[in-house]
């Protein structure tokens, strides 16, 4: 392009980098720059498995991790990522329409539906494509879709791309679904099993007789709850086949790999791979990844002694958090929110516990809603009694003044 092209281009209009400079100076004043933070490599030891991590030379230990079960550093899945490679070599080489689909790739499939009860699975390469294309996919400018107004991002993302009429039911309240339910009539109610950013489980039970009743489908992405259900209360109803139309499960949080699953009946999962261009113009997820990913669901079925040590590791925080005057939510999971409010508050008590060799993650807007910035803490099966002791001990030397309002919320079930 000439000088006197690129010149005319800007007359009048703000150019890209004045544009890009300008937005990050919005954030920087609005404290709500994002930064990435390198962890020093760590070797793996599977005897001294822990939650630690390195940042510039301090070890921290970590509470901000979705590594729920700690499979990342599971000896069994170590293995079954050679074997695979041997078997398949590292990548699938194309995409899945083409030649990247393998024996890798049905095995788990199967699996996943043997453990939900759903008739097919397509996979994809992360729970925020699996979302985006459902929603895209399946969804036009004819249909209406309710949704919970906690859903993840790559949710909103799929159905603002699909130009279906959306409409947003308050957290996990049904009398709020069922009156929107009524009113649009909507194909599909879509929501979370446990809600990512507060810890809390949907009424799915609730949810599936109301969306029956009014002959919509139930969408559950269940990426928080797969592979935990028996670390949660005996009365969480598990986002299977029996409650939900549609189940979207990822390998990136419990299962502790990478890679998502959409599961339905075979005529949804045709119809995606006919149709998504997510799927159809991707290089396929990693034979490697979906192995992986099937040793992980096999490890985490049935009542796993990770499971409970993680079901023990989150009764001892919460009683801790009792004995410390240490205010939290609701949360039975290992999502455990402590809601400050202000954005910039968060990132200080989060900087003063890294201070202190504890880290967990200060969420901020637009990750939640504006005015309920929090502390993200997640508890592990691989956290001690003493780490938790430290968290515990971290949080109430810090004085934390959280909102009460936002901290009881009532459910409607
Ligand atoms: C509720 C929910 N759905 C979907 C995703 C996306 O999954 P993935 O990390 O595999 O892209 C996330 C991850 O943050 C999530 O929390």
């Amino acid at each position: 392009m000439t000088n006197e092209s690129a010149d005319k281009r800007e007359v009048g209009r703000v150019s890209l980098a004045e544009k890009i400079q300008g937005r990050q100076a919005q954030l920087k004043q609005a404290g709500l720059l994002r930064r990435r933070q390198k962890l020093d490599s760590v070797q793996v030891e599977p005897t001294k498995a822990s939650m630690h991590f390195v940042v510039d030379g301090v070890d921290y230990l970590n509470f901000s991790s979705n590594d729920y079960l700690g499979l990342t550093q599971e000896p069994e899945l170590l293995t079954a990522l050679n074997l695979s490679a041997q078997e398949y070599g590292v990548g699938s080489g194309s995409s899945p329409l083409v030649t990247g689909y393998s024996q890798a790739h049905q095995l788990l499939e199967q699996q996943l539906c043997k453990v939900t009860g759903h008739e097919a699975g397509l996979l994809f390469c992360s729970g925020f494509s699996a979302n985006t294309a459902l929603m895209k996919t399946l969804f036009d400018s004819s249909d209406c879709v309710v949704a919970d107004k906690l859903v993840h991002a790559s949710i909103i993302d799929g159905l603002v791309d699909s130009k279906a009429s959306l409409k947003r039911f308050l957290h996990n309240d049904l009398v709020s679904a069922r009156r929107l339910l009524e009113k649009h009539k909507p194909q599909a109610l879509v929501t979370e099993s446990i809600f990512s950013m507060d810890g809390d489980s949907a009424p799915l039970a609730s949810l599936s007789r109301l969306c029956r009743e009014q002959g919509a489908w139930l969408i559950v992405d269940d990426a928080h709850g797969f592979g935990i259900q028996s670390a949660l209360p005996s009365n969480t109803v598990p986002a299977n086949a029996d409650v939900a139309d549609i189940q979207v499960v990822t390998f990136g949080k419990a299962l502790g790999c990478q890679g998502a699953a959409i599961l339905g009946s075979q005529v949804l999962i045709d119809f995606l791979v006919s149709n998504a261009r997510e799927y159809i113009y991707s290089t396929a997820l990693s034979p490697t990844s979906a192995s992986l990913a099937l040793a992980a669901v096999k490890l985490t079925q049935g009542v796993s002694p990770k499971a409970l040590t993680l079901a023990g590791n989150i009764a001892y925080f919460k009683q801790a958090c009792v004995s410390a005057k240490v205010v939290l939510s609701e949360s039975m999971t290992p999502i455990q929110p402590l809601i400050i409010g202000d954005a910039d508050k968060t990132v200080e008590v989060a900087q003063q516990l890294k201070a202190l060799g504890v880290w967990v993650g200060a969420i901020r807007p637009p990750t939640v809603p504006k005015g309920s910035a929090r502390l993200r803490i997640t508890i592990t099966a691989l956290h001690t009694k003493s780490d938790i002791d430290k968290l515990v001990s971290a949080l109430a030397s810090m004085n934390i003044e959280v909102l009460a309002s936002l901290v009881i919320r009532p459910v409607v079930r």
